[in-house]
Formats: structure tokens, C-alpha cells, sequence
């Protein structure tokens, strides 16, 4: 974190006033603005509503939650504005949007089968430093694709830590969590009762690893009641997994020479281990970075030696 001092007039000035032009998103009760520091530096300035009590909170958590935390796959906090009635964070910017827009907008790129493994591989060491870098546990509580964001070099980056939780303990510990995650994303016992773990930011790992590979969000309309997004991939397996994979990587499979087909109970199991209902059998963070680092490499392998 840089110590120079930012103030709230040198942000005016960084996004022209707050102007909408410069405006990146906007969620209850926090606006992200793109702005251009003196230094000609650009940065994401993620600015909090004060008149709400649970901005003050989600503003100490994130700076809480990434004080310590460095790591290639994070964002990085540069700076922080604190008065009593302004409190913005002066993020790293991120040229190339989200896992999310990646995923399903229309002007999407296609996406290959090691690039999608390269994020999630991107997303699981993230995770694995806050689960298991520190003394203290860092809890994301709101792991889902529009929370990892792009660099220009398109390696991802976890964004967005506003209900982040700090966990001291051994691996069965759990924390009251008072604000809730994404519907879809989260844990059963963490929707239900509220307790957030490092198992519960396992879980929304694993729905999104199922998302990035069968361009299904856990939301979509198609699964209602039982039938969940891990319920329809777990029907399929282990024979039946090219009718839940994303169609376009279907093209893929059938264009190159070597065989997809070896790949996808192995990356859609992982899935549905991180997903378990119970939190003991879900993976940790720790085993699935090894898990996607030896699927990686041997779809290098298999792909080079094909040619
Ligand atoms: C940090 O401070 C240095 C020296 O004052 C300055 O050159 C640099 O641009 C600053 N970085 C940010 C992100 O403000
Ligand atoms: C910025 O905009 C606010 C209204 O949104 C206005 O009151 C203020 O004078 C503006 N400040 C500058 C420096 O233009
Ligand atoms: C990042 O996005 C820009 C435009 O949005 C695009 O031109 C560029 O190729 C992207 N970078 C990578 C590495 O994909
Ligand atoms: C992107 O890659 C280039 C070349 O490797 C490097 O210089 C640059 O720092 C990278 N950008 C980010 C944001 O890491």
C-alpha cells in the first residue's frame, strides 16, 4: 500500500467529479469509478455510501481482510481515502472485465478448455494464500464470476472483498457471518444458518468451476427445486459429461486431436467434491490448486503430443 496520501480532492479530480461517464459499476451501497491519478496512473476507485452503517463495515473489511494480503491473483489495495463522512479505496484497474462477462456476454471471445483451467488455477491459489497463507484465515464469502477480474494480460485477479471475514482457528472453524453472500454461490449451512468457513468459500469454488465449464450460472431457470446445477452434472457423470459441457468447447473437442473426453470427469469431479453438501468433504483450497496444477499439466502433454 502506498502511504502518500490521497485526498478526497484528488479523487474529484482522478474521475471529474464522480462523473457517470467514469463510472464502472455500481452495487447497493458502493460505486466503483475509473480515474486517472496525477501520476497519470489509472486506477479503480471503489467509493462508499456513507449514510449506510454497513458501509463503514464493508469498507474495514476490505481494507482489513487486504492489508496483508499480497498476491499475484488479488487485487491490489493502493491507497485508501478515510474522513468521516468519505471513505473510498483506490484499487488496481482491470482492463479486461470479468470471469462473468467472459462467460456469458455476447461479445464474449472464445474461451478454449486450458485457458478456463488457467483461471480457475488463477482463482484456487488466490484462495489457497487467504485460506492458508497466513496465521489469520482470510474468508472471501462472496466467491462468484464477477468478482474475478481481468489485467491486460488477462490473468485473473479475486476482487471484492466488502463481506470478508478474518477466521482464526483450525479447519473445522467457522464464523458467524452477519451479511449474506450471492443466492446460488453460497453453501448450504452458510444460506441457512450463516456460518462461513473456509469450506463455505469451497463451495462457491466449486459452482463456479461448473459454471466456467458448462456456461451455466447456478441460477439459471432450468434449475429449480432439486435440481441444481450440481445435481444436473452429477446425473451426467461419468458418461454422459459432453451433454453438460459448455457447447462451445464441444467444437473444440471435436476439432482437436487430442480428447477432451479424458478431461472432463476429472475437472467436472472436482466440481462436485468442492460442492458436497457436507463441508467435511469438500476439498481444501491447498489440495485443489495441486488437483488443476496436474490437470494442466497433463493437458499440455496430451495436446502437445497429439501434434
Ligand atoms: C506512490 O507514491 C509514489 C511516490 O510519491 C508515486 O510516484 C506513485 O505514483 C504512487 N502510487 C500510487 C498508486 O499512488
Ligand atoms: C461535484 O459535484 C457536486 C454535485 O454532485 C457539486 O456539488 C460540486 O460542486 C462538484 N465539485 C466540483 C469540484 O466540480
Ligand atoms: C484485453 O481487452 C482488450 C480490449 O478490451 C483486448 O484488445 C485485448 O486483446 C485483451 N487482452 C488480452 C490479453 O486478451
Ligand atoms: C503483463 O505482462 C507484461 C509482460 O510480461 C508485464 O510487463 C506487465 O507487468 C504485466 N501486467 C500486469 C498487470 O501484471
Amino acid at each position: 500500500m502506498n502511504h502518500t496520501v490521497v485526498t478526497y480532492h484528488d479523487l474529484v479530480r482522478a474521475t471529474d467529479n464522480f462523473s457517470n461517464d467514469n463510472l464502472l459499476g455500481a452495487r447497493s451501497f458502493r460505486k466503483v469509478f475509473k480515474g486517472q491519478l496525477s501520476t497519470g496512473l489509472v486506477v479503480a476507485i471503489k467509493v462508499l455510501d456513507m449514510q449506510l452503517e454497513e458501509a463503514t463495515r464493508s469498507f474495514d473489511a476490505e481494507c482489513h481482510a487486504l492489508r496483508m494480503a499480497r498476491h499475484r491473483n488479488l487485487i491490489k489495495v493502493l491507497n485508501t481515502c478515510s474522513n468521516m463522512d468519505f471513505k473510498a479505496l483506490v484499487l488496481q484497474y482491470m482492463p479486461n472485465g470479468s470471469l462473468e462477462m467472459l462467460l456469458h456476454s455476447d461479445s464474449r471471445g472464445h474461451l478454449g478448455f486450458h485457458q478456463r483451467l488457467d483461471i480457475m488455477l488463477d482463482v484456487s491459489m488466490a484462495m489457497e494464500y487467504l485460506h492458508h497463507g497466513h496465521y489469520e484465515v482470510v474468508l472471501h464469502c462472496d466467491l462468484k464470476p464477477s468478482n474475478v477480474l481481468f489485467d491486460e494480460n488477462m490473468t485473473a485477479h479475486v476482487a471484492d472483498f466488502g463481506i470478508a471475514k478474518l477466521l482464526l482457528g483450525d479447519d473445522n472453524s467457522m464464523i458467524s457471518a452477519s451479511m449474506p453472500g450471492t443466492l446460488g454461490y453460497m453453501a448450504p449451512e452458510y444460506g441457512s444458518l450463516g456460518k462461513a468457513s473456509r469450506k463455505s468459500d469451497v463451495f462457491s469454488f466449486g459452482i463456479m468451476l461448473l459454471e466456467v465449464f458448462t456456461a451455466k450460472r447456478p441460477t439459471d431457470p432450468m434449475f429449480i427445486g432439486e435440481r441444481s446445477i450440481r445435481h444436473w452434472v452429477h446425473q451426467a457423470c461419468p458418461s454422459k459429461l459432453s451433454s453438460v459441457l459448455d457447447n462451445r468447447l464441444l467444437q473444440d473437442a471435436t476439432s482437436s486431436t487430442c480428447d477432451l473426453n479424458d478431461f472432463l470427469s476429472p475437472i467436472f469431479e472436482l466440481g462436485l467434491l468442492c460442492t458436497s453438501d457436507s463441508p467435511d468433504q469438500r476439498m481444501r483450497m491447498s489440495d485443489v490448486v495441486v488437483t488443476l496444477k496436474k490437470m494442466k499439466n497433463s493437458y499440455a502433454k496430451s495436446t502437445s503430443a497429439a501434434l
